[in-house]
């Protein structure tokens, strides 16, 4: 699977969609924001730069990524206000692989741009978007172009499925009966892909300029724990439920596995010092209920409504991975397997109540040349 070529949200802004299936990411970066917008003023009173040139990377088509950046610019102009200065310019790049959906998201800027002139009058900024496509796996500006780059939810996705994983059987991902050989070549794969992205983001980044990611981590060292990624494990068994029936080929399920990876913090805080180009002034992590539309989240141990809680999350991980799925398996088997696949989670949610685990990383770039590329 040439994953940069297959990878994309899904499009449009229907019923399976990333625009309508991304509140779970939304509540991630919400819970981020204040670090966020600690961040952005920390660098702005230090800088003052004439133009803000702000990348998001991996922007995919839903609302996420303008509202990081309404927040990002938000922040600016409260600050501008306060200190009685004159707004800087906003130059904003919106990043993702060639096959998003540009479109969708293209067609809310007017609207965003119409939403900060009312709110900040017509002295402020101007701010322009451009979109960038491009895998963040390589690099994507001139150098010394960017003052801060944020990622939301990506760089748990790697540039490609580890190689030799062929023993990985019924598995689609770290599971409890992965062999070592498994947990070492996701591992590596992820060294490779996140020590690349720091030295790209290196070269483009000016000196003193800001990276934010959010990304989902795992709690523990060992990767094959249930509390890593469990929901995988759903998917694997829906798919074994359809091997059984004959609907899909063992063969097939036997040779899928997911370009996916969730470090625990020692080996994102070990990959940054050994890259070396970057300083990480901090780190947090927080844990996202699986369902999070339940407005009684916390209270229970378990969800109350199985049936809505497992359509929910099959829905947002349909969103996400479906062109992966389908790539591999045809796009005949969906609404079987997603189908089943909510059952899986609701059966599973029914007796305890998951939760993803965020890392957030903020770090500013150093006058070290990058150890890649
Ligand atoms: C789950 S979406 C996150 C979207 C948005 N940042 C948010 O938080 O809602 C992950 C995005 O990362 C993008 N992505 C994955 N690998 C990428 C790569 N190598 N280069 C650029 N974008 C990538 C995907 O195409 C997808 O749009």
């Amino acid at each position: 699977m040439e994953v940069e070529k297959v990878f994309h949200m899904n499009k449009g802004e229907g019923e399976t969609s990333y625009v309508t299936n991304s509140s779970v990411q939304k509540t991630m970066i919400l819970k981020a924001k204040p670090l966020v917008e600690e961040t952005i003023i920390e660098f702005y009173c230090k800088t003052f730069p004439k133009c803000l040139t702000i990348a998001d990377m991996g922007c995919s088509s839903g609302p996420n990524s303008l509202l990081v950046i309404s927040e990002i610019i938000n922040v600016v102009a409260t600050t501008c206000q306060k200190l009685c200065r004159p707004s800087p310019e906003f130059q904003v790049f919106l990043n993702d692989l060639p096959g998003n959906d540009f479109n969708t998201i293209f067609k809310s800027v007017p609207s965003f741009y119409e939403k900060l002139r009312k709110d900040w009058g017509n002295g402020f900024g101007p701010c322009l978007v451009a979109g960038v496509p491009g895998s963040f796996y390589g690099r994507l500006f001139p150098q010394n172009t960017l003052n801060i780059v944020h990622s939301s939810n990506c760089l748990h996705w790697l540039s490609q499925v580890p190689q030799e994983i062929e023993n990985n059987n019924g598995s689609i991902h770290l599971a409890k009966t992965s062999p070592p050989n498994v947990f070492q070549a996701y591992s590596k794969q992820f060294y490779k892909d996140f020590t690349i992205f720091l030295s790209s983001r290196s070269l483009e980044i000016v000196l003193g300029g800001r990276m934010i990611i959010i990304m989902l981590g795992r709690r523990y060292s060992d990767p094959s724990t249930k509390d890593c990624s469990f929901y995988w494990e759903l998917l694997a068994r829906s798919l074994r439920d359809m091997v059984s029936k004959g609907l899909i080929k063992k063969a097939e399920l036997d040779s899928f596995n997911l370009p996916y990876y969730t470090p625990n913090i020692e080996e994102v805080e070990k990959i940054i010092q050994s890259e070396g180009s970057f300083n990480l002034d901090w780190l947090e992590t927080f844990d996202t209920d699986w369902d999070n539309s339940e407005d009684d989240q916390n209270r229970s141990d378990f969800v109350y409504d199985k049936i809505k809680s497992g359509k929910y999350v099959a829905n947002y991980i349909r969103a996400v991975i479906e062109s992966i799925v389908v790539s591999h398996f045809g796009d005949s088997i969906m609404d079987d397997l997603f189908s089943r696949y909510a059952e899986h989670v609701g059966d599973h949610l029914e007796k305890e109540r998951s939760k993803h685990h965020s890392i957030v990383i903020c770090m500013t770039k150093n006058n070290n040349q990058p150890s890649q590329l």
